[in-house]
């Protein structure tokens, strides 16, 4: 996660203390590596995705971010590519996805994409970030590189579920899921528990005296 390029108004100085500047440049490039993505935190439709290939590149992009929050990725070289329909944090679909090909093309029907080991771990690995996250609806992508499955983008809190795009055995699957999730939550009023204001006070210690000290 970079530091802005720049910021809205009413956001001085004084609000960026914790940042360091002059941004140290080589230091980031060094831990992510180049070839690098520079793309924004919560994007879509590839808006502002730049595959930069040195620092001057990513300068280039960098300067025309403006006020928008941008990350740095390591570029992966993929040899297969997973997107994840999470619905309710814990059910997901790993689909088979080939995001260079038009939209409709881009969910592959195969029940056979992966192995057991990268499946679980794929799985294991989007339901932690949905429950990081809090994310009842999300789509996890990963790229996956010798075997390894990197999540690369899973902050789609508004996921395209267009027939158009979602193969019928897929949108069949994320309407059959949504609408029993909305139906457990509205027989349990509404609010998943861990929602509830007075189970967050019950995490804290007990407060003495004004300031719980
Ligand atoms: N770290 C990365 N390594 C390799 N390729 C990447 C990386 N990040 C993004 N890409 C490529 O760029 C594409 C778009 O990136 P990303 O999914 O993060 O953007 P997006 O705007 O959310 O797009 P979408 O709405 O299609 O998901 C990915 O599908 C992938 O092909
Ligand atoms: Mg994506």
């Amino acid at each position: 996660m970079l530091p802005n390029h720049s910021y809205v108004e009413g956001v001085v100085d004084e609000s960026l203390r914790n940042l360091i500047y002059p941004i140290d440049w080589p230091e980031i490039v060094d831990y992510v590596g180049l070839p690098a993505v520079l793309k924004p935190h919560w994007g879509g439709g590839w808006k502002d995705v730049t595959v930069v290939y040195s620092l001057e590149e990513l300068w280039a992009a960098y300067n025309r971010s403006y006020t928008t929050t941008m990350i740095l990725q390591e570029y992966i070289a993929w040899e297969h590519y997973v997107r994840c329909i999470c619905i309710g944090q814990e059910r997901i679909m790993p689909i088979r996805y080939n995001p260079h090909a038009p939209f409709h093309e881009r969910y592959v029907v195969d029940h056979e994409h992966l192995n057991p080991e990268l499946g679980t771990r794929i799985l294991h690995d989007a339901r932690l970030i949905n429950r990081a996250m809090g994310y009842d609806m999300n789509t996890v992508e990963f790229a996956i590189r010798d075997g390894i499955p990197y999540a690369i983008d899973f902050m789609n809190t508004a996921p395209d579920f267009d027939p158009v795009s979602l193969p019928p055995i897929y949108f069949d699957w994320v309407v059959r899921q949504m609408a029993d999730l909305v139906i457990a939550r509205a027989h349990a009023h509404g609010a998943p528990p861990e929602a509830h204001w007075r189970a967050m006070m019950d995490t804290l210690p007990p407060a003495f005296g004004r300031n719980g000290a």
